[in-house]
């Protein structure tokens, strides 16, 4: 099994990424900023949080923090949010998710301006990817998508099993895998005998949330498998796959951690540099 070693390659393609804000830091005269918004103090998150601000500072983005308050009204999240769009300065927003249930996500998602939707979860760049259109992908299927062509896994002709259809990782994951000439199944909480399906598989994408739901019995030999899931468990992370089983089953696989997700934290800087690029080139 070889691995498919996220962690590498991102690290591998932040030093390319630096070299080019270098150079439009040069011709520009600035650099590129995030703004990053979490409400509240889920350890999750902190800890993503975290994780951006120093893969910005790693690649020279420059990174503005909103930490807020866990009981902010929807006023004062609309307010911030409005200033940011019209701030000349900032070219990328990140609201980390979940944010407070009494807070509307899908609104706040999509009042971020969506030139600015560094993490393309926008409604209207979400109908671009759908349509095949130029856009901004959301950074989980995008990260997924780098590291197959990194390891010149061509999805073209193969059969992909993508379970989980959110609208961050499944759903556009699967859109991104059709695109490149696999044929789709998409499984979720509702699909019968998982197994049945992920059995006929050449990529098996797992984006549950579900610690080892993926066992070796549901899986063809040879099978490139993509592990999205984060789960703690005793304090450690694991993915949705069962890592150890499969290792002599799949022909490719991702680690948990150190497989999507860097990828996923080196596509929100790729995105972040692609909208300070489209902003600049307006000015
Ligand atoms: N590594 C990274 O960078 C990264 C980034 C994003 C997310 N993640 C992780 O990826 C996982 C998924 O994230 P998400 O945001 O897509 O989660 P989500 O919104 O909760 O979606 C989970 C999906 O799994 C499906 N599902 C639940 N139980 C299932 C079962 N028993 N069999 C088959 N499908 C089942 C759900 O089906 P229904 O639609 O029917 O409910 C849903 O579509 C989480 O562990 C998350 O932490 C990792």
């Amino acid at each position: 099994m070889i691995l498919l070693d996220g962690k590498k390659v991102s690290k591998e393609r932040n030093l390319k990424l630096k070299e080019d804000i270098q150079k439009a830091v040069e011709k520009y005269k600035r650099p590129p900023k995030l703004a990053i918004i979490l409400v509240g103090n889920n350890p999750a998150s902190l800890s993503y949080v975290k994780g951006k601000n120093k893969a910005c500072k790693l690649v020279g983005i420059e990174n503005d923090m909103y930490h807020l308050d866990e009981n902010i009204s929807e006023k004062e999240l609309r307010n911030l949010i409005i200033s940011l769009n019209q701030d000349d300065t900032v070219d990328g927003i990140l609201l980390q998710l979940p944010i407070p249930k009494h807070l509307d996500e899908d609104m706040f998602i999509d009042l971020i301006k969506r030139e600015k939707d560094a993490d393309g979860f926008h409604v209207i760049n979400q109908g671009y990817l759908y349509q095949k259109k130029k856009t901004i992908y959301p950074a989980t299927p995008k990260g997924i998508m780098t590291l197959l062509n990194t390891y010149e896994i061509d999805p073209k002709g193969m059969r992909a099993v993508v379970i989980g259809r959110s609208n961050i990782v499944g759903f556009p994951v699967a859109r991104l895998l059709m695109d490149r000439g696999a044929t789709i199944t998409v499984c979720h909480s509702k699909t019968k005998d998982l197994g049945y399906h992920t059995r006929q598989a050449n990529i098996i994408v797992a984006a549950v949330g579900k610690p080892k739901i993926v066992t070796k019995d549901m899986v063809k030999p040879g099978a490139v498998i993509i592990d999205v899931g984060v789960n703690r468990v005793d304090g450690k992370l694991i993915g949705d796959v069962d890592f150890h089983q499969l290792e002599d089953v799949a022909s490719y696989m991702t680690p948990v951690p150190g497989g999507v997700g860097p990828m996923t934290i080196h596509s929100l800087l790729e995105n972040t540099f692609e909208l300070y690029m489209e902003h600049v080139k307006k000015d």
